[in-house]
């Protein structure tokens, strides 16, 4: 019935987190999507943009993916179901109400291929000594994506979670210009050790980086 009502009017539920401010489930024709005050984070133009971004890499040889930044889990949602990617996915969120959201409201739970960790993504990195064929970060507060995510750190932690010739969707963000200094010191940290491609107004909008690792 909610989901009738929907195609007239949409409905939203609000739910307090600590961390993300007011999380929304609204329906809306028919779909349910998860926004915070500002922003889309799952099934709706987020979920669009990392679509854009899947299109980019070959995921057939990826065995353990990373998503770095789970919100409602839209993007698993398109590997399984629209990518056909059946393989490992461990996802970092560190919003415990985001991670209830994505069980009660959108069905993403643990499962043998699904490890689903609590904690930040920045010390997951970090510690980790697993590898992973695919990195998706995808790391916002609202709209806004927390500034040590775009520092040499993290970036060379990526790297070294990164398997040679693996590859890395970074959603960096809304409305960054072209040339801008962030743009250009976050591709710098990178450095030469990848084949990187820059993507503007991905869904009229955000700007990803894919990066390919090259063979060391
Ligand atoms: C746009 S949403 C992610 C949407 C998700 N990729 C999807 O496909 O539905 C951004 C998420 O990043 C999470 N986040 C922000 N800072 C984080 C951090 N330091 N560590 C882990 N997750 C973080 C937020 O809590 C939020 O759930």
């Amino acid at each position: 019935m909610k989901k009738f009502f929907s195609y007239i009017w949409p409905t939203t539920r609000r739910f307090p987190s600590k961390i993300n401010g007011t999380l929304e489930v609204t329906y809306v024709n028919g779909k349910k999507v998860l926004d915070t005050e500002n922003a889309n984070y799952s099934y709706g133009s987020l979920q669009k943009i990392l679509e854009f971004g899947l299109t980019k890499v070959d995921l057939k040889s990826v065995e353990n993916l990373l998503l770095l930044g789970m919100g409602g889990g839209s993007v698993i949602y398109s590997l399984r179901n629209t990518f056909e990617y059946t393989k490992n996915i461990v996802a970092v969120e560190i919003d415990p109400e985001v991670i209830k959201l994505a069980k009660e409201e959108f069905g993403i739970t643990t499962s043998k291929k699904l490890q689903i960790i609590e904690g930040d993504a920045f010390q997951f990195v970090k510690n980790s000594t697993e590898k992973f064929q695919l990195i998706i970060i995808d790391l916002f507060i609202d709209i806004t994506v927390p500034p040590v995510f775009y520092e040499k750190d993290f970036c060379k932690n990526i790297t070294n979670v990164l398997q040679n010739e693996g590859s890395f969707i970074f959603n960096v963000g809304i409305n960054l210009e072209k040339n801008s200094k962030t743009l250009e010191t976050l591709t710098s940290h990178f450095g030469k050790g990848f084949d990187l491609q820059i993507l503007q107004k991905v869904n009229g909008t955000n700007t990803l980086i894919i990066g390919q690792k090259l063979m060391q």
